[in-house]
C-alpha cells in the first residue's frame, strides 16, 4: 500500500532520528573487547589494526582514549574507506584522522587511509549519498566544497595522506608478512595489479587531482552529474570502474568458494602479500574471513548508521628469539615491545643470523567478544 506524503515525510524522519540516537549510544560505549595478549619478554611485536570506522571502534579497539587521543604506541591503524556519505559526521571523522596520524607518527606507531568510492564519489560531484544533515554539519555545500578542493584542507589530505591501495608489512623484514589493503576487492584480472600498489596509486591520485583541481564540479543532485573530469585517461577510467578496487565486490561476494581461493592466491603471488584485506561488501554480523583468512573483509556497515555491529580486525605478530647469539642489525633502533604498554624492561633487538618464532594472530574484535580468525606460527632467519 503506498504511503500518504505526510506518513512517509514522518517515517523518514523517525529513521533519521533512531539513526542519530543510535550513533551517539555507540559512540559513548565503553570499549569492552580484552586487552591482547602481551609478546613473551624480548620479542619483537607489532600490532595492526583494521576499521571501517568511527570512534566507538577506535575506542574499543584501544587505538584512542576517551578524549579520542591516540593511545596506541607503536600500532599501525588501517582504516578502509568510505569516511563519507550517509552520515552527518564525516568531517569530525576526517578531523580525527589527521590528527591521530600526526600523533601516531610522534608515538612511533602510524596510520594509514585508504580511500573508498565514496570519497571519489564526493571528489567527483557525485553527491547522492550525501546527506543535508551532513552539508548542514558542514557550514554548507560551498564550505564543503571549498574543504574537498585540492586548495581546501581535506582535499590537499587526501592527496597527501590518502591512497586507493597500500602494502603494509608487519616488521621491516622480507621474511615477515605483508598485507594489501584497498576498499573494494582486488581482481586477477585488474591490469594495474603491479607493481604493487604504485600503479593503482599512481591512478588514483591523478584521477583525484583532476577531480579535485578548482572549479570542482557542481554537486549533483540538484545539477547533472557531469561523469570523470574532462582529460581522464582511459587507465583512470578503469580504476573507477565496477572492476576497479574502488568498487569490485569478487573476492567478497562470490559464492564459489574455490574460485575465491584459486584467485586469491594469483593475487597474492602476483602482489607478495600474505592476506588481502578489504571493505566495501557490508556483512552486519561479523567480519567476513575466507580462505582460511587469505581473504578478510572488514565492512560489517557500521559507517552507514544501518545498524552493524561495530568490529574491528586485530592482527599481532611476534618474534620471539629461538635462543640468545647473533649479530644485531646495523641502523636498526631497538624494538619496543608491547606497543602503547611498552616499558624500558621491555625492550627488545631483533638480530641478524638469528632464529625467531615467528606468531602472527588474527582476530576479529566485536564489543563483547573476540574471535580468532587465524594462528599461524613458523620459525624465520632474519636476513
Ligand atoms: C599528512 O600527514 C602528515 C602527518 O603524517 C601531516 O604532517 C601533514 O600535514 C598531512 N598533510 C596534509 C596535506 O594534510
Amino acid at each position: 500500500m503506498p504511503m500518504s506524503t505526510g506518513a512517509r515525510a514522518l517515517y523518514v524522519a523517525l529513521v533519521v532520528v533512531v539513526c542519530v540516537v543510535f550513533f551517539f549510544e555507540r559512540s559513548h560505549k565503553k570499549a569492552q573487547a580484552d586487552l591482547p595478549s602481551p609478546a613473551p619478554p624480548g620479542a619483537y611485536r607489532q600490532r595492526l589494526v583494521a576499521v571501517g570506522d568511527l570512534h566507538g571502534v577506535l575506542q574499543m579497539a584501544g587505538i584512542i582514549d576517551d578524549k579520542h587521543h591516540w593511545k596506541a604506541g607503536s600500532d599501525i591503524l588501517v582504516q578502509t574507506g568510505d569516511e563519507i556519505d550517509r552520515g552527518t559526521y564525516a568531517l569530525d571523522i576526517y578531523k580525527l584522522f589527521q590528527r591521530l596520524r600526526t600523533e601516531a607518527d610522534v608515538a612511533g606507531g602510524r596510520v594509514v587511509s585508504i580511500l573508498g568510492n565514496h570519497e571519489y564519489m564526493n571528489a567527483l560531484g557525485d553527491w547522492r549519498y550525501v546527506t543535508n544533515a551532513d552539508i548542514k554539519h558542514w557550514g554548507g555545500y560551498k564550505q564543503r566544497i571549498a574543504d574537498m578542493e585540492s586548495t581546501g584542507w581535506l582535499g590537499a589530505e587526501w592527496l597527501a595522506n590518502y591512497s586507493v591501495a597500500a602494502k603494509v608489512s608487519m616488521s621491516p623484514y622480507d621474511v615477515s608478512p605483508s598485507y594489501s589493503f584497498s576498499h573494494g576487492s582486488l581482481s586477477p584480472y585488474f591490469p594495474f595489479l603491479t607493481p604493487f600498489p604504485q600503479k593503482i596509486n599512481e591512478l588514483g591520485h591523478s584521477l583525484l587531482e583532476r577531480a579535485l583541481t578548482p572549479p570542482m564540479a557542481e554537486p549533483h543532485p540538484p545539477n547533472q552529474y557531469e561523469g570523470l573530469p574532462k582529460g581522464t585517461t582511459p587507465e583512470e577510467a578503469e580504476l573507477y570502474s565496477q572492476r576497479g578496487p574502488l568498487w569490485a565486490r569478487g573476492l567478497a561476494q562470490s559464492p564459489d568458494e574455490k574460485q575465491v581461493c584459486k584467485q586469491a592466491n594469483t593475487i597474492r603471488d602476483k602482489i607478495g602479500v600474505r592476506r588481502i584485506i578489504g571493505g566495501h561488501t557490508p556483512n552486519f554480523e561479523h567480519i567476513v574471513s575466507r580462505c582460511n583468512g587469505d581473504v578478510i573483509v572488514i565492512d560489517t556497515g557500521i559507517s552507514y548508521a544501518y545498524g552493524g555491529v561495530l568490529s574491528a580486525l586485530e592482527i599481532i605478530y611476534t618474534l620471539d628469539p629461538v635462543k640468545d647469539g647473533g649479530e644485531m642489525l646495523a641502523g636498526q633502533r631497538p624494538f619496543v615491545v608491547g606497543g602503547a604498554a611498552a616499558d624500558v624492561e621491555g625492550l627488545g633487538v631483533l638480530v641478524k643470523g638469528k632464529e625467531y618464532h615467528e606468531r602472527e594472530e588474527v582476530f576479529a574484535i566485536y564489543e563483547h567478544r573476540k574471535q580468532r580468525l587465524a594462528d599461524e606460527k613458523r620459525t624465520v632467519t632474519l636476513s
